[in-house]
């Protein structure tokens, strides 16, 4: 497709993009079902032995710092809940659908390296901000970009205008996606992962991600992804090295965080800073283990 491809024609091509694994599907089914046991989900998630055995490495990292070794799935169930594996399995899958390489000029490695951490610092700002119910911010925190992945995977020749246009003129991707496909990867993820009927909070956060204000019913989940993929580019982490910086004095004096503010985050410049080097100091040195974990 060329330059200015409709905005239509890129929302009918995400419909055909087939659907990730049936496995998945089926966690996301019995998730929804009140009577479902954890037996029923082992039963599912064994089907599928390199699954299982990812959600053990899961349960048994770092990442969440048990104190006893997690021997079983009944156990990681247990112990990390079934919306918290439910995550893990479908985090996999979106991985894994989206794991090879990218086009020239966009490295995949550093694009996931961002995403996961993205993923640990939304948990981190989660327990930090006492967020009630954030079961989804590990998911939406892991998978807000992959619409930038469709776009490169579907749309290559107009991926290569926006990397052209977000490197000479130092934009967001956002803004250049704009003006290449009259959309943006935000809302192309968030009709894919409707259609691949993923939770409706997790749609919701990822299609927000960067205007967390248009969210009417999970506000303070969408304020979390948006301040992890600000703070994961604060701490060094940005998805692609070209695209435009953040200036911390800016973002501390904008009605953005004026917004943040007001829905209930005590932030400001100092706060944000502190929060900043906290992220980097705690939670990136496990950054490229958690990434050896979903390969
Ligand atoms: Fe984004």
């Amino acid at each position: 497709m060329s330059k200015k491809t409709d905005m239509d024609k890129v929302l009918q091509r995400v419909e055909q993009i087939p659907t990730i694994p049936v496995i998945s599907q089926k966690i996301m089914e019995i998730s929804g079902d009140e009577n479902a046991a954890v037996r029923d989900f082992v039963r599912i998630i064994e089907k599928d032995q390199a699954l299982a055995a990812k959600i053990l490495r899961v349960a048994n990292s770092a990442f969440y710092g048990f104190l006893s070794k997690v021997t079983s799935l009944e156990h990681a169930l247990v112990i990390l809940g079934i919306n918290e594996v439910r995550s893990v399995v479908l985090g996999c899958s979106v991985y894994k659908f989206f794991s090879r390489s990218g086009s020239k000029g966009f490295d995949r490695t550093r694009f996931w390296k961002h995403s996961i951490i993205c993923s640990q610092v939304a948990r981190f700002l989660g327990t930090r901000f006492n967020v009630q119910n954030g079961n989804s911010l590990f998911l939406a925190g892991l998978i807000h970009d992959i619409g930038k992945v469709v776009v490169d995977q579907y749309f290559q020749e107009d991926f290569q205008q926006i990397l052209e246009h977000v490197s000479s003129n130092k934009t967001t991707f956002s803004k250049a996606e704009k003006k290449v496909l009259g959309t943006t990867h935000d809302q192309i993820a968030g009709k894919l992962l409707k259609q691949w009927r993923f939770p409706n909070e997790v749609v919701t956060q990822v299609s927000n991600h960067h205007a967390p204000w248009h969210d009417k019913n999970h506000g303070t989940d969408s304020i979390i992804i948006y301040l992890a993929n600000l703070l994961a580019k604060l701490a060094g982490h940005p998805c692609h090295p070209d695209e435009k910086q953040i200036d911390l004095h800016e973002f501390a004096n904008s009605s953005e965080l004026d917004f943040i503010v007001k829905s209930g985050f005590r932030l400001d410049y100092e706060r944000l800073r502190k929060l900043t080097s906290d992220i980097q100091e705690l939670v990136l040195a496990e950054a490229d283990n958690v990434m050896r974990l979903f390969k």
